[in-house]
């Protein structure tokens, strides 16, 4: 965990933003895998983490600003239990670690919710996602599950994504440490891509990276050769010539950030001459992004420049046609590119994601768009120094929606169907980097990893600025 001082430093703020009220926050239990002792690797709920950096299951935490109290729930493990587990560290002593005094049983927060619930003070919680804190929920609050997400506290979530968007330092070098093991993983997965090995084996093998780092994968792998079906978690392929495998892999520390990235490389030496035209056009879209990329600037802005240098290289090789800029803005490009650009990157691999994309990535004055392809884009807002962003353009040639659209006599004045037929096959390509957002623009995380069509380049990305 971190020094002491920055969890008293993030609960300080917390509460300052809020002014006043109880803050509710859960950790996570243990989540069974096939029966209540085998358990799923254990991962902490990321706001606990963030503001009480204790991880182990079991624990709730309040936060008093109108009494100034910061009280942890949890129980420690007695004789019965060290016979299974061996001796851990008291509640207590952990507790002091992160700067709170006060550590009361489990079971004793019911109590403690009961007072402050029916003098009608502001309560404020998050927007649980997993079944057993929706029911602690449920219980303590005495509110139905299905109100439990528009019960939560908007003020809340609200300042919660102000502090967490902007990384400190102490963040950033455990981020970049992330996205370090992260590479380790897709230079394995790049060597590794070769005619008669699956899928399967490489992605095994670059969760040990992830595992014998010392922490974990941030998400499941994506490790496929149909890298046209965004997240694909089948890996049942075994790879041969003439295919591109594409990796979108990451690890947490164990700290819990961690790092995105994807790359696609040939199975062969060297992608077909077919397959690199479109990797280019991908590189051209992932420069020119990374480019744009600078405080003040609307990510959705960055997003649109990306999709217009992918709608200029497709219509330099014949896949699409007319107007460039019009092509994007009625969204025919998405034939192409489904998905949004990029995302925020931390504590969760779409960082936030569980306090809701309309506060992480958009504002009141910025709603997400409901046009196909725009409306994935999971970050549109103006970007802060701080922020840390994936940005992760892609080609996927996705059979199924050719037809449906082709059926549809939708955007034939953009799209060249006929050519675009012989290319039903192809798959997908997507590259993906980490970034910082710096006062002069941005800086990619970690060391150099190949970003060119070349396997055998593995050449360093290079950095905007
Ligand atoms: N790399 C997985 C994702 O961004 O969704
Ligand atoms: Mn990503």
């Amino acid at each position: 965990m971190f020094e002491k001082h920055v969890y008293i430093n993030r609960r300080k703020r917390l509460k300052e933003q809020l002014g006043s009220g109880l803050i509710l926050l859960l950790g996570n239990e243990e989540s069974s895998m096939n029966y209540t002792d085998n358990c799923y690797p254990f991962r902490q709920d990321s706001n606990f983490l963030y503001f009480f950096g204790l991880d182990r299951p079991g624990l709730a935490a309040i936060i008093d600003i109108d009494n100034a109290q910061e009280i942890i729930f949890g129980n420690d493990i007695d004789v019965e239990d060290i016979i299974w587990t061996g001796p851990l560290q008291s509640l207590n002593e952990q507790a002091e670690l992160v700067g709170v005094s006060n550590v009361l049983p489990a079971l004793s927060i019911a109590d403690k919710i009961s007072k402050p619930l029916s003098e009608k003070r502001k309560i404020h919680f998050l927007p649980p996602y997993r079944a057993d804190n929706m029911r602690k929920l449920s219980h303590w609050l005495n509110i139905p599950f299905d109100l439990l997400k528009i019960s939560s506290s908007t003020a809340l979530i609200k300042a919660i994504v102000e502090q967490r968007s902007i990384k400190t330092t102490e963040e950033i070098i455990e981020i970049e440490k992330g996205v370090d093991i992260t590479i380790d993983m897709q230079l394995e997965a790049a060597r590794l891509a070769q005619e008669g090995i699956s899928e399967t084996n490489i992605a095994g093998i670059i969760h040990g990276i992830a595992l014998s780092a010392g922490g974990n994968l941030a998400f499941p792998t994506i490790l496929t050769v149909n890298g046209q079906i965004l997240h694909n978690h089948s890996q049942g392929n075994i790879l041969q010539k003439g295919q591109m495998l594409l990796c979108d892999c990451g690890a947490e520390t164990s700290m819990h950030y961690g790092g995105d990235l994807t790359r696609t490389t040939p199975v062969d030496q060297r992608f077909s001459t077919r397959q690199k035209e479109i990797y280019d056009i991908v590189l051209h879209a992932h420069e020119a992004a990374i480019d744009s990329l600078r405080p003040g600037v609307f990510f959705k802005d960055v997003h649109l420049k990306a999709c217009e240098t992918l709608a200029a290289g497709l219509k330099s090789i014949g896949l699409m046609k007319g107007d460039t800029q019009e092509a994007v803005s009625q969204g025919a490009h998405a034939m192409f590119f489904q998905c949004g650009l990029g995302h925020m990157l931390g504590l969760d691999t779409h960082d936030m994601e569980d306090l809701g994309e309309e506060y992480v990535g958009y504002t009141d004055d910025l709603k997400k768009s409901t046009q196909f392809g725009l409306k994935s884009l999971r970050l549109g807002r103006k970007l802060e120094a701080g922020f840390v962003v994936t940005v992760e353009p892609g080609i996927y040639i996705i059979p199924e929606l050719i037809d449906l659209w082709r059926s549809q006599n939708k955007f034939p004045e953009y799209i060249n169907y006929d050519k675009l037929e012989t290319y039903k096959d192809f798959s997908g390509i997507r590259i993906e980097e980490d970034l910082i957002i710096t006062d002069a623009g941005s800086r990619i995380l970690g060391k150099s990893l190949y970003r060119g069509a070349e396997k055998s380049e593995m050449q360093p990305a290079k950095n905007s600025l």
